[in-house]
């Protein structure tokens, strides 16, 4: 990005609002519920927040580990979806031909060099600060800090990326929260143990791979995948919400819409919901 882009992006955050500090966030984050001592994966998009943010994605990080403190935890998502089999790509769909070259030269996963794809600055910032640990899962590691961080990042199972035994499924077994600041529940992992747990017809798993470091060694790896499908998660949310208003709040944090969800009462919802609700789809 030019420096006039730059300056013209910075400058429209500031027409929208704010200014937002990590006094002001805290507080919004406690307005919605935030607690210290709780375990909380955070799902963010900074430009979403509304308007101009003082420190930017270094406030919006401080404010909320501060927000559980010490005795919490904070997680959240550091995919890497680039480090996966290429013959899945479909935004652009990657040449055949390209297939082996990717698989052979695609640097192995490593939780302190890799950066996150698409997780907007605030997730990118939070993996290297310290005291943060990483999972260590070619494409789908979670970061976190505080209490749980060693037990929440430890073995994330190569198999069962957002499975049993996943940062994801860990934060359910602590009875954690679901934070989404200025996102919906079409972004909420956690929802993917759902699928994993429920039964519907199409659910399938599939061959999947990516750059690990086996004993220092860069290594291309195959492992079995379950086929991650959120097109029905912001419809799962919403209704969590409305049916469930003790489990799930929505306020404003600076301009963002942000939900707070208990995270084992959505999953067990969202398992019975795609159950009901996830039919074959009609032949074409
Ligand atoms: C993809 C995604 C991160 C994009 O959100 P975004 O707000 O456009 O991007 P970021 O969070 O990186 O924020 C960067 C923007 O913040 C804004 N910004 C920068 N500094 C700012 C400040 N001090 N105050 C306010 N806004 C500021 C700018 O508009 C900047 O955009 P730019 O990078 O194009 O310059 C978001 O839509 C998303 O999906 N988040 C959830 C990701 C996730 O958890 N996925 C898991 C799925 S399984």
């Amino acid at each position: 990005m030019g420096y006039e882009e730059l300056v013209r992006k910075e400058g429209s955050a500031v027409q929208m609002g704010g200014p937002f500090t990590l006094d002001s966030l805290l507080a919004d984050l406690r307005m919605l519920g935030v607690q210290q001592g709780m375990t909380v994966i955070a799902h963010t998009s900074m430009s979403r927040l509304g308007g101009w943010v003082v420190g930017g994605a270094q406030t919006v990080v401080m404010a909320l580990m501060e927000a559980v403190g010490e005795t919490g935890t904070l997680v959240m998502p550091t995919h890497t979806t680039n480090n996966s089999d290429p013959s899945y790509w479909q935004n652009p769909p990657i040449p055949e031909a390209w297939w082996p070259i990717m698989r052979e030269h695609q640097p192995a996963f490593e939780p302190d060099k890799t950066p996150t794809r698409a997780m907007g600055v605030i997730n990118e910032l939070f993996r290297t600060f310290p005291n943060v640990l990483r999972s260590n899962h070619p494409n789908s590691s979670a970061a976190a800090w505080g209490k749980h961080a060693k037990y929440i990042t430890a073995d994330h199972p190569l198999e069962s990326a957002l499975g049993e035994g996943s940062p994801y499924a860990k934060v359910v077994e602590l009875e954690g929260y679901i934070l989404l600041l200025g996102v919906d529940h079409g972004n909420n992992t956690t929802l993917h143990l759902a699928e994993h747990r429920a039964s519907f017809p199409g659910k399938r798993i599939e061959p999947q791979g990516g750059a690990v470091l086996v004993d220092g060694q860069r290594q291309w790896v195959t492992f079995d995948s379950l086929v991650p499908n959120d097109e029905d998660f912001s419809q799962i949310g919403q209704s969590f919400e409305a049916m469930h208003p003790r489990h799930a709040r929505v306020r404003k944090v600076g301009n963002a819409t942000a939900r707070l969800a208990a995270a084992r009462p959505l999953v067990d919802f969202a398992v019975t919901w795609i159950e009901q609700n996830r039919k074959e789809k009609p032949e074409a």
